[in-house]
């Protein structure tokens, strides 16, 4: 009989200080197997690194003596309020970490305020996980969480219009195109029980059974790709939001938003992807000086602490994305350690704005960093 699932884990740890704790104790729980797999970055790992050594270059310049009194991290997003400028970042399959998977972490981003996108691989129902969220208590003070829904193109119309459809009838508030891992190698087989059960029903799901041969080119995998028209097909399609996940280039920046997006967001998927590509805070100044105040930017890979987000915002972020650490704390303490997570993050934000004289957001502005030597 195939092994028991151990107790799921609720209780935050005594001693834990930053997220960078979370991740040394969840490293210890999760099978060798999910952490590889979680944890890796492409090829070498270049990129991954990069997206951590970016930040610790960047240095922040305090200013003294600030009025704090009416002091505040919230954001206003499409319409939609959050706690802070920290929205969950689609990751796959949670329930590799926690066997609530993400109905456990859309609690926890509505204990805190703060928004989730839940991967079109996500191994609950996107319906289960928009009513886990319309069940839960937003916590004290907190704007009710938003939610929104990140897709995979599939290789039918058909097909990736019927995600889009559920999300809007589930109440997603906005639609992020995924359009940087059309092509990607993983190795990784699911635990039993875990799955894209979102994709149940697609004949041939995109990103599930995308094994990729040594051959690419001239193979059906080619001929099916998402294309810029399949994004422009896709914004005549839907009145919620587009943003587009994925992009580095300023030229695609550029081509994005002449193609409908209503958002960007600067990321090299965490370093999952090609191997090689500068950290996603480095490419965000260039874009942000093409976007202006066009539309709003979100960044992600590697931010790890609140004073990551103060140096994404200064260099023209308008939110960041919390990729691995929610699956570390959720693997480790579940909704609670998630919560934690989320709250550990806004504490030091808060902490680094006081400390720049930063009282909202629109105050961290360029002339709060300095390179670090
Ligand atoms: C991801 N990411 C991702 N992105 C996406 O658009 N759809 C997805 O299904 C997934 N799945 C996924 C699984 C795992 C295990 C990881 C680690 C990442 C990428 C994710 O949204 C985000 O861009 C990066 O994780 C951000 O980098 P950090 O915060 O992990 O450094």
């Amino acid at each position: 009989s195939p092994a028991r699932a151990a107790p799921p884990r609720e209780q935050i740890p005594p001693g834990i200080r930053a997220l960078a704790d979370y991740e040394r104790l969840a490293a210890d729980l999760m099978p060798p197997a999910s952490w590889t797999y979680l944890q890796d970055g492409t090829g070498d790992g270049l990129t991954v690194a990069q997206n951590r050594i970016a930040f610790d270059r960047i240095g922040l310049l305090p200013r003294i003596l600030p009025d704090l009194r009416n002091a505040t991290t919230q954001l206003d997003l499409f319409g939609q309020r959050h706690a802070a400028p920290i929205l969950l970042a689609p990751v796959a399959y949670q329930r590799i970490a926690h066997p609530d998977g993400e109905l456990a972490t859309i609690r926890a981003a509505t204990a805190m305020g703060c928004g989730m996108i839940l991967s079109t691989l996500a191994s609950v129902t996107l319906e289960e996980t928009a009513a886990a969220r319309a069940a839960a208590a937003p916590g004290l003070g907190a704007p009710p969480a938003a939610l929104w829904f990140q897709l995979y193109m599939q290789e039918g119309r058909a097909d990736t219009l019927t995600l889009v459809r559920r999300a809007e009838a589930a109440g997603y508030e906005a639609v992020v195109l995924t359009v940087d891992a059309s092509i990607k190698r993983t190795a990784f087989a699911l635990p039993p029980g875990v799955e894209a059960v979102n994709l149940r029903g697609i004949a041939r799901p995109a990103h599930t059974s995308q094994v990729l041969g040594p051959i690419l080119f001239g193979t059906p995998l080619a001929q099916t790709t998402p294309r810029w028209e399949d994004l422009s097909w896709l914004r005549g399609e839907t009145r919620l939001p587009l943003l587009v996940k994925g992009v580095m280039a300023p030229d695609d920046a550029r081509l994005a938003i002449e193609h409908g997006a209503d958002g960007l967001i600067v990321s090299n998927h965490g370093g999952r992807v090609l191997d090689g590509m500068p950290a996603a805070i480095d490419c965000l100044a260039a874009i942000a000086a093409i976007v202006g105040e066009r539309m709003p930017i979100l960044v992600d890979g590697g931010i790890r602490r609140g004073t990551d987000v103060v140096k994404a915002l200064a260099l023209g972020a308008t939110a960041v994305l919390l990729g691995r650490p929610q699956v570390h704390a959720l693997a480790v303490a579940g909704v609670a350690g998630v919560a934690h997570a989320l709250l550990m993050l806004r504490s030091e934000l808060e902490l680094a704005m006081a400390q720049l004289g930063c009282t909202t957001l629109a105050d961290i502005t360029p002339d709060r960093l300095t390179p670090l030597r």
